[in-house]
C-alpha cells in the first residue's frame, strides 16, 4: 500500500481539526517529506504520457533556435498538432470547452481576429474601434441581463470569468474600505461557488464564509443569514454555480443582502448567455439577474455561452460609482497619466472585437435557437442518466448535468468514459461527474453516443469492480484524501510538469 494510499484510509474519518494537526505532525515525521516526495513522483509519472503526448514526436525548445525558422514550416507543425486534437472537441466528446465550435463560425472569427490583431484598448485614441466593440459589449450583456431603463448598469470586458470574479470582489472589499471603514473582509460564498472566489480571497486578503448547499445543491440561505457579520461586504450566488448546474436562491440571497445593506454578486459567467434564452423559451428558470434589485453586480462569460473566441467576459455592476472602485489610476509615475479598467495593461482588442463580432453576428434569434437546441439535448441526455439505475443525478439542473451513484465508484465510471473517448469532468463533495452541453452535443447522434457508452461504462464498473485503472485512484485521493496541504502539493506538481520542457 503506498503512503498517500495509507493516509487517504486511515485518515478518512477523522476531523478536519485534528487532521491539520496530523498534516504537520507528519511533516515533521524524519523521513515522511522524502517518502512523500517519491509518492508524488510516482503518480505523476504515471500521468506524464497522458500531460505530454508529444515528448520526442516533435522537436522541443528550451532556448530559442539560432535562427529562425521557415513559417510555412512552424503552421504544417502546428496544422499536425491541431489535427490530433481537434476530432475529439469537435465530435462533442467534450464536457464544456469549446461551447460553438462550428467551421463557419470558427472562420469568421478568425477573420475578425486577423483585422484586428494590432488593436489595444490601452491606446483608446488609435483603436478607438476596439472601445465601441468593448462599450457595446458591456451594453448588451447589461441590457441580456435585466437593466431596466431606470438602472445604471455598467461594466468593463474583462479576459474571462475568473477575472470578472477577481475584480467584482475587489470593487466590494475597496469600496467598503472607503465607505465602512471595513478593515477585515468577508465574503459569503456557498461551497458551490467557483474556486475564483477562494482565488479573489487568496488574492486579496478576504476571508471567505463558506455556507452550504441544501439537498437539492443549491445554497442554504438560512447559513447565509447566520454568515452575516459586520465585517460581510458581499454575499455570492451562481447562476448556474458550476458542478451540478442549479441557481442558486438568488431571489432570497440578494434580498438578504439588500436587507443588510452589502453587495451582492451573481456569477453567471456559464448562465448569463444561456438562461435569458431559456426564460424566453419557457423553462423553469428562477430570477437571478438585475431584475432584483439587491443583485448589485454580475459576471458573464461571452467566451463560453456567449460563443466568442476564448479571453473574454464581462462584468457588470449597478451603478458608476461601484465600477470606479474597480479602475486603477495612476497620477503621479514619471510614464505619465497611467489608467486601467481591469488587472491588465495592455490587451488583445482583436478579442474583444470577435467577441462583438460573435454576438452581433448570432443576434436574439441565433442565440435563442442555440439555447434551444442545447436544452433539448439537455433533456435526452437526463432522460437516459435517470434510465441507469445505478446512477442518479444531483438537483434539477438545467443543461450542466452531474450524476453519482449509491452503489459505485463514480470515478471508474468517469475512467470507463474517458476510455470511450469522453472528457467529463470528476466532481468531489460529493463524488460525482458532471457534462457542461454545448453547442457540440447538439448534432444528430452523440446524446445518444452518450446514452450509449454510459450503459456500457456502468455496466463494466459493475463487472469489475477492482479494476481502478490509473485515473480513478487519483480522482478518488483528491475527493478524500482529508489531508488538503498534500493534495495541494500534488496539484503544484502537476503544474510544474504542465511547465516542463521535454
Ligand atoms: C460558474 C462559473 N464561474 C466562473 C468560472 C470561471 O471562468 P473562467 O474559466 O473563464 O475563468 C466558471 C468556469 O467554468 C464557471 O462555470
Amino acid at each position: 500500500m503506498s503512503v498517500v494510499d495509507f493516509l487517504m484510509r486511515a485518515l478518512n474519518r477523522v476531523p478536519p481539526r485534528v487532521l491539520q494537526a496530523a498534516e504537520k505532525t507528519l511533516k515533521a515525521v524524519p523521513g515522511m517529506d522524502a517518502r512523500m516526495e517519491r509518492e508524488y513522483a510516482h503518480m505523476l509519472r504515471e500521468l506524464e504520457p497522458a500531460l505530454k503526448p508529444y515528448a520526442h514526436a516533435f522537436a522541443a525548445y528550451a532556448q530559442l533556435p539560432p535562427t529562425g525558422m521557415d513559417r510555412a514550416l512552424i503552421l504544417d507543425e502546428m496544422e499536425q498538432l491541431n489535427a490530433r486534437e481537434r476530432a475529439k472537441w469537435q465530435d462533442g466528446f467534450v464536457s464544456g470547452a469549446v461551447y460553438h465550435g462550428d467551421a463557419a463560425h470558427i472562420d469568421f472569427l478568425n477573420r475578425v481576429y486577423a483585422l484586428n490583431s494590432q488593436s489595444n484598448p490601452l491606446h483608446a485614441d488609435v483603436f478607438p474601434s476596439t472601445t465601441k466593440y468593448e462599450a457595446e459589449i458591456v451594453a448588451m450583456t447589461a441590457h441580456l441581463l435585466g437593466a431596466q431603463a431606470s438602472d445604471e448598469i455598467v461594466g468593463t470586458v474583462s479576459s474571462g470569468g475568473t477575472e470578472s470574479i477577481l475584480l467584482a470582489m475587489k470593487t466590494y472589499r475597496d469600496a467598503a474600505r472607503e465607505q465602512k471603514g471595513i478593515t477585515a473582509p468577508e465574503i459569503i460564498a456557498p461551497v458551490t461557488a467557483h474556486a475564483a472566489f477562494d482565488k479573489a480571497a487568496q488574492y486579496f486578503n478576504l476571508k471567505r464564509v463558506h455556507i452550504p448547499i441544501r439537498d437539492d445543491m443549491r445554497a442554504d440561505v438560512d447559513a447565509a443569514r447566520r454568515a452575516i457579520t459586520r465585517n460581510t461586504i458581499a454575499i455570492v450566488g451562481s447562476a448556474p454555480q458550476f458542478p451540478h448546474g442549479v441557481v442558486d436562491p438568488i431571489q432570497e440571497l440578494s434580498e438578504l443582502a439588500r436587507e443588510h445593506d452589502i453587495g451582492f454578486h451573481t456569477d453567471a459567467c456559464l448562465g448569463g448567455f444561456v438562461l435569458p434564452f431559456a426564460e424566453k423559451l419557457g423553462y423553469p428558470v428562477p430570477p437571478f439577474d438585475f431584475r432584483l434589485p439587491g443583485v448589485t453586480s454580475m459576471s458573464a462569460d461571452t467566451h463560453k455561452y456567449g460563443y466568442a473566441a476564448k479571453g473574454t467576459s464581462v462584468v457588470l455592476y449597478r451603478g458608476r460609482a461601484l465600477r470606479h472602485y474597480q479602475y486603477y489610476t495612476a497620477t503621479d509615475w514619471s510614464g505619465g497619466l497611467y489608467f486601467s479598467p481591469t488587472f491588465a495593461g495592455s490587451r488583445p482588442g482583436a478579442l474583444s472585437a470577435a467577441a462583438w463580432a460573435a454576438m452581433v453576428s448570432i443576434g436574439e434569434a441565433g442565440y435563442l435557437e442555440a439555447t434551444r437546441q442545447i436544452l433539448e439535448t439537455a433533456t435526452k441526455i437526463k432522460k437516459s442518466i435517470r434510465e441507469i439505475s445505478a446512477l442518479r443525478i444531483l438537483g434539477e439542473p438545467l443543461w450542466v448535468i452531474s450524476f453519482t451513484s449509491d452503489t459505485l465508484n463514480i470515478y471508474q465510471v468517469l475512467e470507463q468514459m474517458t476510455k470511450r473517448g469522453w472528457s467529463l469532468n470528476g466532481l468531489h463533495k460529493p463524488s460525482a461527474i458532471h457534462i457542461a452541453l454545448t453547442l457540440r452535443h447538439t448534432s444528430p447522434g452523440i446524446a445518444e453516443r452518450f446514452a450509449n457508452d454510459l450503459r456500457d461504462a456502468v455496466t463494466y464498473v459493475q463487472a469489475h469492480p477492482q479494476d481502478k485503472g490509473a485515473m480513478a485512484p487519483v480522482y478518488g485521493l483528491a475527493a478524500n484524501l482529508p489531508l488538503r496541504g498534500v493534495v495541494s502539493d500534488l496539484l503544484k506538481r502537476y503544474m510544474d510538469v504542465l511547465y516542463q520542457v521535454d
